[in-house]
């Protein structure tokens, strides 16, 4: 019988309870399929407390052990005036770098059921289903030389890099390829390669790795109009690769044509098997260990590690079914709640999933 060896890095805000739920929910699905080892691993706050570092060494030592890490959120409110390394926050980029997880995917997908719930027009939204693959470990987030300083002038200053290396950018203009062949075949890069010297070698090695693919069409995209077509006409898009931080906030954007940032998940790999599966949403402290949160994107993040890290379709598609089948029931959380719907909290849409699972 397969072990699965999985990190279960719940984190802060929301992430404990929406973690909570999606192991549930994993427990259920697997049911005996196949064995499950979890270990719990401190980080972003958490860490702090535990170990005086909100990426303990033990917590990377665990990670490096495992097969996938199930990772809720980290960060605390103005963490940012923390020093960049001890920040909670930047717990879960440190771990993005040790772990070389360059390949970050983020689907957007519109559940029928949730159709009245983005604030753009149904028709435009009807049957979304696209694809950010984000970087994830270079660009201004990674890039050197970093930090605050005092200019000619003796003005204070402060700078970060925007940096590729091309075999950088080959390495995920590989995965974005891949990508697009196991769906529609189109592919749209994102760059501003009208300005930045760093997006023009996106630009060139994303074309010469694209004649490896004659099959996938190839587009590119400078940011601000890949924004506004995002908003425009979203259905047009199948795959969209794009750098760090355009991947970042063109992601969040995404998300919100689904309804609710609370439903995606993703996930986070290297070359191989390896990934780490997180709910796209983060820490959301207003609402955070009220009961409020929506354990889905954490449940669904769950079943994208089953398909990816262990390749078990059945259970993984199971969830998802399950996860359909309490939206069709009408269970909503707060977030994703629409007139005539009822309105749950987390525990019990996690219980909701697992009982549709045992249904
Ligand atoms: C994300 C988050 C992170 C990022 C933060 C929490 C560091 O916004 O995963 O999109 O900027 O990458
Ligand atoms: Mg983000």
């Amino acid at each position: 019988m397969q072990t699965l060896k999985i990190a279960v890095m719940a984190g802060d805000g929301i992430g404990p309870e929406v973690t909570a739920e999606a192991v549930k929910v994993l427990e259920a699905a697997i049911d005996g399929e196949a064995k499950l080892e979890m270990v719990a691993a401190a980080i972003g706050q958490a860490g702090v407390d535990a170990a005086g570092d909100p990426l303990p060494a033990a917590t990377s030592a665990i990670a490096r052990e495992v097969d996938a890490i199930l990772f809720g959120a980290a960060g605390m409110p103005g963490d940012e005036a923390i020093p960049f390394a001890m920040r909670p926050g930047a717990s879960l980029l440190r771990l993005r770098g040790e772990l070389g997880l360059f390949a970050n995917f983020r689907p957007a997908f519109l559940f029928p059921e949730l159709l009245g719930a983005s604030t753009l027009k149904a028709e435009v939204v009807d049957g979304l289903d696209l694809m950010i693959l984000r970087e994830l470990t270079g660009d201004a987030y990674f890039g050197e030389p970093r930090g605050f300083g005092v200019n000619a002038r003796g003005e204070r200053e402060a700078f970060n890099t925007m940096r590729y290396s091309e075999p950088e950018v080959e390495r995920i203009a590989h995965v974005a390829f891949r990508c697009a062949r196991g769906r529609r075949r189109k592919l749209c890069s994102v760059d501003k390669a009208n300005v930045l010297e760093v997006m023009q070698l996106w630009r060139e090695v994303l074309s010469r790795v694209g004649a490896g693919y004659p099959d996938v069409e190839l587009t590119h995209l400078f940011v601000d109009a890949a924004a506004m077509q995002l908003m425009r006409a979203p259905k047009q898009f199948d795959v969209i690769v794009t750098s760090n931080i355009f991947g970042d906030i063109l992601s969040d954007a995404a998300a919100m044509l689904t309804g609710s940032i609370g439903m995606l998940p993703s996930a986070s790999m290297g070359q191989g098997t390896f990934g780490l599966y997180e709910p796209v949403h983060g820490t959301a402290p207003d609402i955070a260990g009220r009961d409020l949160a929506n354990p889905l994107a954490a449940i669904l993040s769950a079943a994208l590690m089953l398909r990816l890290s262990f390749a078990m379709d059945a259970p993984a598609a199971r969830i998802e079914a399950a996860v359909r089948a309490v939206l069709a029931d009408g269970l909503r959380t707060g977030d994703i709640h629409q007139p005539g719907c009822r309105r749950v909290g987390t525990r019990a849409m996690g219980d909701a999933v697992v009982g549709a699972l045992r249904a």
